[in-house]
């Protein structure tokens, strides 16, 4: 007998509702003008103790509802739940997912949540009356294999031509997806970008560079998103006590880089080994990134530990 594939449950508007009778009018602000805000947090379920139970966690979760408040808040979209209220949807939907079987109890989860500013007639301006939508799903985080932690992976380069807003993370994603798009017409992982000749990042990812044993990556501004992982990495190369900082890095300096890396919710940090076809640095994964990976599983760890004691 064959066994029915569990069916997630998503959240939309208030409820838990299975993925395939979740419903969206067709004028709402997010599909009419990718008028929408979103957060992308992983929820690790990690052990306590060596063969103990898991405890799910928000994985920086303070910053990521922070960052969603931000997004929101610079375009006028009234925040829907604060910091405790997402993180209890976060936890019910989660839950929810684990209980219908379709994430296992020890999978770690990947949380999308977007909001809209709802559904209007069209018309450019915000519409005097609306109601965001709020929509959220669990699936499975799909963190890099072991092939590409141990041999790195390939980019590209191209000019970055997205709007001077990258520091609001919003749905309208067309420059992005042309970039993902990019780097899969070159049969390549990620594409990394230039702005004027100066580096802003990758279509998903924030992009650093090692040179001479120091990290670096372009300052926060408006032509990159910040990443949570950007706070991370700073603290994370104190404690390795690797030296950062955040400047402005130009195209030679991207290409004369001993090492790059790129970092997202999904990608945790990993290592670029070549760029439009030159080898960086020795062209495998460098001792920064080993570093750098191993005290974020450690800052994993950390977290499990705090949310258990707490
Ligand atoms: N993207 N820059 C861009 C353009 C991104 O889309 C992302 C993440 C990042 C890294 O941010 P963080 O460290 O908070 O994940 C930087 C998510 C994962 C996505 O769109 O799926």
């Amino acid at each position: 007998m064959e066994r029915a594939i569990a069916e997630p449950l998503v959240w939309l508007n208030g409820a838990l509702t299975p993925l395939s009778e979740a419903r969206i009018p067709v004028l709402d602000r997010g599909f009419i003008f990718g008028d929408g805000i979103y957060e992308v947090v992983p929820v690790y379920a990690l052990p306590v103790e060596a063969g103990g139970a898991c405890v799910r966690v928000p994985f920086r979760g303070a910053q990521h509802f922070a960052r969603l408040a931000r997004s929101l808040d610079k375009v006028g979209i009234a925040a829907p739940f604060d910091e405790a209220g997402w993180r209890a949807l976060v936890a019910r939907l989660v839950e929810a997912n684990v209980a219908a079987g379709v994430l296992a109890p020890d999978a770690h989860a990947n949380v999308y949540v977007q909001i809209t500013r709802g559904v209007a007639p069209r018309g450019h301006a915000f519409p005097a009356h609306a109601t965001p939508t709020v929509f959220a799903m669990a699936n499975p985080l799909v963190l890099p294999g072991a092939a590409q932690r141990e041999h790195g992976v390939h980019c590209v380069t191209a000019e970055d031509r997205r709007w001077l807003h990258c520091d609001i993370k919003s749905t309208s994603l067309l420059g992005n997806v042309l970039m993902a798009q990019h780097a899969a017409e070159h049969g390549v992982y990620e594409t990394i970008q230039l702005r004027d000749g100066f580096l802003t990042e990758a279509s998903s990812a924030n992009v650093w560079i090692v040179k001479d044993g120091a990290l670096y990556a372009p300052p926060r501004s408006e032509r990159i998103l910040e990443g949570i992982r950007y706070g991370l990495l700073e603290e994370l190369a104190q404690e390795c006590a690797i030296r950062f900082e955040a400047r402005d890095i130009g195209e030679t300096e991207l290409r004369n880089a001993d090492e790059i890396l790129v970092t997202s919710a999904t990608r945790e940090v990993l290592a670029v080994v070549s760029l439009d076809g030159a080898r960086v640095g020795s062209g495998q994964p460098g001792p920064v990134y080993a570093a750098l990976y191993a005290a974020y599983q450690r800052a994993k760890a950390r977290e499990a530990r705090n949310v258990h004691s707490a």
